[in-house]
């Protein structure tokens, strides 16, 4: 039997690069996995939509537990990397990324928690970044928008394992999906020979693949966790901020 057989989860950015791998690896497990993005996801139930959108936000661990018969499982994968200095970055820009990466998880978890808390348990995984943990160069809006999830995992991850409720993050370096390639893109560089050069940078020789970051997804849902709370995981082949 799946170390998550029988518990309900709900992931948002589920079509993307690691949330598609964390859907897989939850299911693998034996969860039933509600998706959430605007991007159709293979998730077993799909809630799609705009996470800018408050009130859809609001209503999503609702509508998942509704859907899914319960809500045990949350991860707050969706995000988005908005790069350039402070000095090139609008205020539109500022208020996206953080609506995204800040906001959204606020609200997903204020709307999760009551219901793991009723049933006396549940598990919360954010996608952090080591770039929240150990800020690097060029990317102030992304940096301080991590920073903050992994600000906000720490503390709830004090607040609400007397419910039983434990949430913690993974903080992945590079990952080899969409939002990485996108910006070898738009420098106008061939995105498979800029990763070949960054797997050269990375003591353990590659940089990571979404399947990497979701088996630590799994285990931080998995009761091999049992014990963690507020906990950044960093996942990173060995390979610092820089
Ligand atoms: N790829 C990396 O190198 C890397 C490194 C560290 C952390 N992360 C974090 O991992 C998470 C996943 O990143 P990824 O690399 O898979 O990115 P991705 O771009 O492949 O996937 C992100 C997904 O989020 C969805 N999304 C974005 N904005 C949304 C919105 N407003 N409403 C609904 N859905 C929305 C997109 O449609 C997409 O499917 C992000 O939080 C990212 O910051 C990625």
């Amino acid at each position: 039997m799946g170390e998550l057989q029988g518990k309900r989860a709900l992931v948002t950015g589920a079509a993307g690069g690691i949330g598609r791998a964390i859907v897989v690896a939850l299911q693998n497990a034996g969860a039933t996995v509600a998706g959430a993005d605007m991007a159709e996801s293979a998730a077993d139930i799909h809630l799609g939509g705009d996470l800018t959108n408050a009130a859809y936000t609001d209503g999503l661990p609702d509508a998942a537990a509704q859907a899914l018969g319960g809500l045990d499982i949350l991860v707050n994968n969706a995000g988005i990397i908005t790069r350039g200095r402070i000095t090139e970055t609008t205020d539109a820009d500022f208020t996206r990324t953080m609506a995204i990466n800040v906001e959204a998880p606020f609200r997903l978890c204020r709307a999760a928690i009551p219901l793991m808390a009723a049933a006396g348990q549940g598990a919360i995984v954010n996608v952090a970044s080591c770039w929240g943990v150990h800020p690097g160069p060029d990317h102030p809006l992304y940096v301080m928008s991590k920073a903050a999830v992994a600000s906000l995992t720490q503390c709830l991850g004090m607040d609400h394992a007397g419910q039983g409720i434990r949430v913690n993050a993974v903080c992945p370096n590079e990952v080899n999906t969409p939002m990485i390639r996108t910006g070898f893109d738009i420098r106008g560089l061939d995105a498979d020979s800029a990763i070949a050069s960054l797997n050269a940078s990375v003591p353990l020789g590659r940089i990571a693949e979404p399947e990497d970051i979701a088996d630590v997804v799994l285990f931080l849902c998995s009761d091999k966790a049992r014990y963690l709370c507020g906990s950044l995981i960093e996942v990173n082949g060995g390979k610092p901020v820089g």
